[in-house]
């Protein structure tokens, strides 16, 4: 049973979905929790890949215990009906946790998609950090997308034969987008260098989105080339506070969240990115676009580690001395976009194939 519940699942749970679907040897069950409603669909449409069962989980501005409730005792029935073999999840979401619960107490085995990213902060990301080890824990299989992330699996006891590092499927779905040589999604001034910011997480709401608009408005200011692409993620605390102060700005383009072919092509756009994402902070570097991350800590310290990928918090000053710094010294700039992947070379869904084929025979 393959599981998918928001966007970033559904993009890196899509190689592996259709690596298993034509194989003799499996009866794939794909089932999505509908966790993020609208904003899974157009991915799983791009990539083709077919839904068994819907759970449609999802509520307007969802608190966490409310969705994890449903989302467990939706698994759970899920589980009972179908009686998988196996469940695999991808990440940290609430509904890869609560699948990965779910097929615990019904004693049926977890592999687990991007394994062993870490902080070491429960609250950052939140509830991002528990929902991973709380995973890990369960895990039968674990699939780390790079060596440190085996090292910290490693290093919490798990055993290194249940290990096995992959790369992170997400590169594999970025080279699906790119060889389909997306569109952009609208016309962009040519006359104008494009910073690219999403935002969604949630340590983030509240006063840091604020401090980021405010960011974002001094580098409007000084850099008078700069263009904004800004696909607004769908969550009302999210929405609310940037469609209040950017809605009407000449220089400040939002738009609902992009298809990902869309998106890919947006990044490749780019001049710089601004995000909070974690699948951003992975693919924008093999895109050789530099990143500022706007949260206090990273579980994708690699790229950090090459100098292609800056955490900066959410601090108004510091993100808008930096960016403005990459806007306007080419050599900064070019320091930064250097076109390093750490996070893989493509083939990480063909090693979770063999992996699990040999685990499941
Ligand atoms: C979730 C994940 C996060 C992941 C992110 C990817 C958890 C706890 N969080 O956060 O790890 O990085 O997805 O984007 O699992 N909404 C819609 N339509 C959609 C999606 C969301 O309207 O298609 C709105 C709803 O009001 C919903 C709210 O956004 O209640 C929050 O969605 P939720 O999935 O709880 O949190 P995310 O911030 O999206
Ligand atoms: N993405 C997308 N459309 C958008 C914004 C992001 O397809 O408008 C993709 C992006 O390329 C990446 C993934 O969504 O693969 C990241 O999802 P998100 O930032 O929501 O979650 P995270 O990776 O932080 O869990």
């Amino acid at each position: 049973m393959s599981v998918v519940g928001t966007r970033p699942e559904g993009i890196k749970m899509a190689p592996v979905i259709l690596a298993l679907a034509d194989a003799p040897w499996v009866e794939q069950i794909v089932i999505s929790s509908g966790q993020h409603q609208q904003m899974l669909e157009p991915i799983l449409d791009f990539f083709g890949v077919n839904c068994n069962q819907n759970l449609a989980v999802m509520r307007p501005d969802q608190s966490l215990a409310s969705l994890s409730a449903r989302s467990i005792e939706a698994m759970d029935a899920a589980i009972a009906a179908h009686r998988p073999d196996c469940v695999i999840v991808q990440g940290d979401t609430t509904t890869a946790a609560m699948a990965a619960m779910a097929a615990f107490y019904r004693r049926i085995p977890v592999a687990h998609v991007e394994a062993g990213l870490r902080t070491y902060d429960l609250h950052n990301p939140f509830p991002e950090e528990l929902n991973r080890i709380l995973i890990s824990r369960i895990a039968s299989l674990h699939f780390a997308p790079t060596q440190g992330a085996a090292n910290a699996l490693h290093a919490e006891g798990v055993a290194e034969a249940a290990i096995l590092i992959t790369g992170n499927t997400v590169i594999d779905a970025l080279h699906l987008a790119v060889d389909k040589s997306p569109d952009l999604p609208f016309d962009v001034p040519e006359d104008r260098r494009i910073i690219l910011v999403t935002l969604h997480r949630r340590e983030n709401f509240g006063d840091a989105i604020t401090s980021v608009c405010a960011a974002i408005e001094d580098i409007l200011m000084a850099v008078p080339d700069a263009h904004i692409v800004w696909p607004v993620h769908l969550n009302p605390r999210v929405k609310g506070p940037v469609e209040t102060r950017f809605g009407n700005h000449p220089r400040v383009r939002l738009c609902s969240p992009l298809p990902y072919p869309a998106f890919v092509a947006m990044m490749h756009k780019a001049h710089l990115i601004l995000t909070d994402s974690g699948g951003v902070q992975e693919e924008a570097p093999a895109l050789g676009k530099p990143v500022l991350v706007l949260r206090d800590t990273t579980e994708r310290p690699e790229a950090v580690t090459e100098g292609v990928v800056e955490l900066l918090g959410t601090d108004r000053a510091r993100i808008a001395a930096r960016a403005i710094a990459l806007m306007t010294d080419p050599s900064a700039y070019r320091d930064m976009a250097r076109g390093i992947s750490p996070y893989g070379d493509g083939k990480a869904a063909a090693r979770i194939f063999k992996r699990l084929k040999r685990y499941l025979f």
